[in-house]
């Protein structure tokens, strides 16, 4: 009885050792297969791990002197993303709201609601921020008074160096990114 099927009876076997063609493309296939699958989870496990070792793109950048912002007011100032690109015109101006308590002490907001991150406009006689998009408002110190935002208003870190108020920042910030845990 011939003991390979895939050979012709008298012919010898082409595969020693007991594998035969079928075996080998087995073999072939399940390291492709291999293969495909470790080519395939790369990129997920290279996003998992960047998201972890990646840096938030701040830096410290001028607001301008301290004698702009008053003691006791609020008021809206402007810095240049440093992430940006020539093209990018006017967009790469980011707004923030900057709160003079006195003393050297300052609150600066991001500009952006903390629900879908609308443009939160001061109010000055009511002395909230108000978002015009739902109806969020946020009180001078920042923190949630109303409406559908999860959090208070995102606040950027900040220092006075040479007379010049500075903020940490250089990206809008987010739920998943938020400047700071206030
Ligand atoms: Fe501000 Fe919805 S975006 S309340």
């Amino acid at each position: 009885m011939n003991p390979n099927p895939e050979t012709p009876p008298g012919q010898p076997c082409p595969c020693a050792n007991g594998k035969t063609r079928r075996n080998f493309l087995f073999l072939v296939g399940a390291g492709f297969n291999a293969l495909a699958g470790v080519l395939l989870t790369l990129p997920l496990v290279g996003y998992v791990l960047s998201s972890r070792r990646r840096k938030l793109p701040t830096q410290w950048i001028s607001l301008g002197p301290v004698a702009k912002f008053p003691t006791g007011t609020t008021r809206l100032a402007e810095y240049r993303n440093p992430m940006t690109r020539p093209w990018d015109g006017k967009t790469g101006d980011i707004p923030c709201w900057v709160r003079s308590l006195g003393s050297g002490k300052f609150q600066i907001f991001a500009i952006n609601c903390t629900h879908l991150g609308c443009p939160v406009r001061w109010f000055e006689q009511s002395r909230l921020f108000m978002c015009p998009c739902h109806g969020g408002a946020y009180y001078e110190d920042g923190s949630r008074a109303a409406g559908p935002p999860p959090r208070g208003l995102f606040e950027y870190e900040h220092k006075i160096e040479n007379g010049e108020l500075v903020v940490k920042g250089g990206f809008i910030p987010t739920l998943a990114r938020p400047l700071s845990t206030v």
